[in-house]
């Protein structure tokens, strides 16, 4: 069952709040295991005071259990959310083996992007330590809405030259995203009322998620054909 792991270095880069908002877009069509392996426990805390019915935190995970906690939970739930602190631990690499999706959070500036190139370099690593390809991506996030920077732009097309895979949908800096974690609850579930352009997020949130589900069927479906056919 697929698993996702958000690795960044960068603290603020991101990593939790798309970690989170993708867990919860999953939970509303089946079951998610969200393992937070963040010392600080952002998610467990949130949890403890969400309706999410359909979303279990585990968070006693650390670089000696993590490959039996994912094991676990893989085996529980349809998806299985990793949320990492920082790229230089073993928990990282560890995590990233055995992920089917890795996804990098960076925000559209040179010094994220270079932060990010760390993140991609765990990834190269543990390609060679295992022999087999890490599918991963690059979201940018915490964008600006109503402007396309310059800068931006000249990132998003450093990554690209550069080869590394760019989500189509980004995460949008929304106060919706914030807030997520300010009222403990489910983007669905926020007051439009107490949150501005609620809706909005609710939308970004969705194309997202339903990216990063294509990605996962589209891994799956080069996995299957990569297995040697079977004969009738
Ligand atoms: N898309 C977003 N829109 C608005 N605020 C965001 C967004 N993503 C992150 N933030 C805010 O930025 C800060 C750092 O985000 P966080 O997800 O904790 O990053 P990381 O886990 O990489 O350290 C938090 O205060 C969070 O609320
Ligand atoms: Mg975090």
């Amino acid at each position: 069952m697929p698993t996702i792991v958000f690795v960044s270095p960068k603290g603020g880069a991101g990593k939790t709040t798309a970690a989170l908002i993708l867990a919860c877009e999953l939970a509303r069509g089946a079951p998610v295991t969200v393992i937070d392996a963040d010392p600080n426990h952002p998610i467990k805390i949130w949890a403890a005071g969400a309706e999410a019915p359909n979303l279990t935190v585990i968070a006693d995970a650390d670089e000696e259990n993590i490959l039996e906690r994912i094991e676990e939970a893989s085996a529980q739930t349809p998806f299985v959310v990793v949320d990492l602190e920082g790229t230089a631990a073993k928990i990282v690499l560890l995590a990233v083996s055995q992920a089917d999706l890795v996804i990098v959070p960076t925000q559209g500036s040179q010094l994220d992007a270079e932060q990010a190139s760390r993140a991609l370099r765990v990834i190269k690593q543990q390609e060679k330590m295992s022999g087999r390809p890490v599918p991963y991506t690059v979201l940018l996030t915490r964008t600006s809405v109503a402007i396309r920077t310059r800068n931006m732009a000249h990132i998003q097309r450093g990554l690209i030259a550069a080869g590394v895979p760019v989500l189509k949908a980004e995460l949008h800096e929304r106060e919706a995203f914030r807030a997520v974690f300010s009222f403990r609850q489910p983007l669905e579930r926020l007051n439009p009322a107490e949150v501005g352009n609620l809706e909005k997020a609710i939308v970004n949130a969705e194309a997202f998620a339903s990216e990063v589900v294509g990605l996962l069927r589209a891994g799956q479906g080069a996995a299957a054909a990569a297995q040697p056919a079977k004969v009738a």
